[in-house]
């Protein structure tokens, strides 16, 4: 194979970039620790055949038309609504993530998100801290209780389906939202396959697991917002943008939903005025697939991918099959 090169936009765990070096791939990664600037993203692309790129990379048509001669995009991530998906597969470039391997990170970590708005974990860290603690009190920090509640999982893909099943245990009653009935969920787990509307003003506990696509992108607003029980408890671990934030702010101050536990926000790395100023709401930054295993394997899949499509075979998570007929 002809000596091709890549630009990596951040540095990433070593298994994937080990993987790139050995098969022979001139590799120029952006030195920095935090995202290259759209500037540094044009430059570093500039004659590329390959982009290993991240969640946090606008790649549309000013990023193409920077590498006339790129022929693969590897998302070091699951989700790539960042990517102009189109634009790709008219120009045949192919398009690849990671799906499948943050599947159980990201589930744990709605319900790490769960668990600490339901029992006010951080609050009560906080309050610990302060030395403000006089000792035991019956009515200090008391929040919703989780077993045999009602569980509503907003899109049951790979990761809502995992999401559910991890409530195993908890005997909770699951609603479910998705395009098409799920036969895991229905038939493991005795969900209910519901409309929005019943499962926003029926559930305990509303989780997000949906892409972020034009039908998506603010799915949840102040009039989805408003039919949730003054006790639910909101968590999104899928993309920030399927929640009107500042709705969600005005929301929690009035208490419907009563807390919230966020992973991913609408204007990354920026929340939404008083967002962070709400005592009711748990924020993490974006660190749904962030365990040391899910993140090694992520990069060996991004490296993969991208070798796949560099040495002219079809990549095994490809996101745009129609790109190959491009390439014809
Ligand atoms: C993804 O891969 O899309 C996730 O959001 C990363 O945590």
């Amino acid at each position: 194979m002809e000596r091709k090169s890549v630009f990596v936009t951040r540095r990433i765990p070593r298994a994937g970039l080990d993987l790139l070096r050995r098969a022979g791939l001139e590799l120029d990664v952006f030195p920095e620790d935090r995202p290259p600037t759209r500037e540094e993203l044009l430059r570093g692309v500039r004659g590329k055949e390959g982009l290993l790129c991240l969640l946090t990379d606008r790649v549309d048509r000013e990023v193409m038309d920077a590498a006339p001669g790129l022929e693969v995009i590897s998302l070091y991530a699951v989700g790539y609504d960042k990517v102009d998906l189109d634009e790709a597969t008219r120009r045949g470039i192919l398009v690849t993530n990671t799906p499948g391997v943050l599947t159980d990170a990201t589930a744990e970590l709605a319900w790490a998100l769960l668990f600490a708005a339901a029992r006010r974990i951080v609050e009560a860290d906080r309050f610990f801290r302060s030395g403000r603690w006089t000792g035991w009190g019956p009515m200090q920090f008391l929040g919703a209780g989780i077993s045999g509640r009602t569980l509503g999982v907003v899109g049951a893909g790979r990761i809502g389906t995992a999401f559910a099943g991890k409530s195993r245990g908890f005997g909770m009653e699951i609603l479910y939202v998705h395009p098409r009935a799920n036969p895991v969920l229905e038939e493991e787990l005795g969900a209910r396959r519901v409309t929005l509307e019943e499962l926003l003003r029926e559930s305990d506990f509303v989780s997000l697991h949906v892409p972020l696509t034009p039908a998506t992108r603010g799915m949840i607003g102040a009039g989805e917002l408003a039919l949730m029980k003054p006790s639910a408890v909101l968590i999104n671990t899928a993309r920030g943008p399927v929640v009107d934030e500042k709705a969600l702010v005005r929301a929690l101050k009035e208490g419907r939903p009563g807390a919230a536990g966020l992973d991913v926000y609408e204007e990354e790395p920026r929340p939404a005025p008083g967002l962070t100023d709400l005592p009711n709401v748990v924020c993490l930054p974006h660190i749904g697939s962030a365990t040391v295993e899910t993140r090694t394997r992520m990069a060996r899949m991004a490296a993969e991918n991208l070798l796949a499509g560099l040495e002219g075979r079809v990549p095994p998570d490809l996101v745009n099959p129609r790109a190959l007929e491009a390439r014809k």
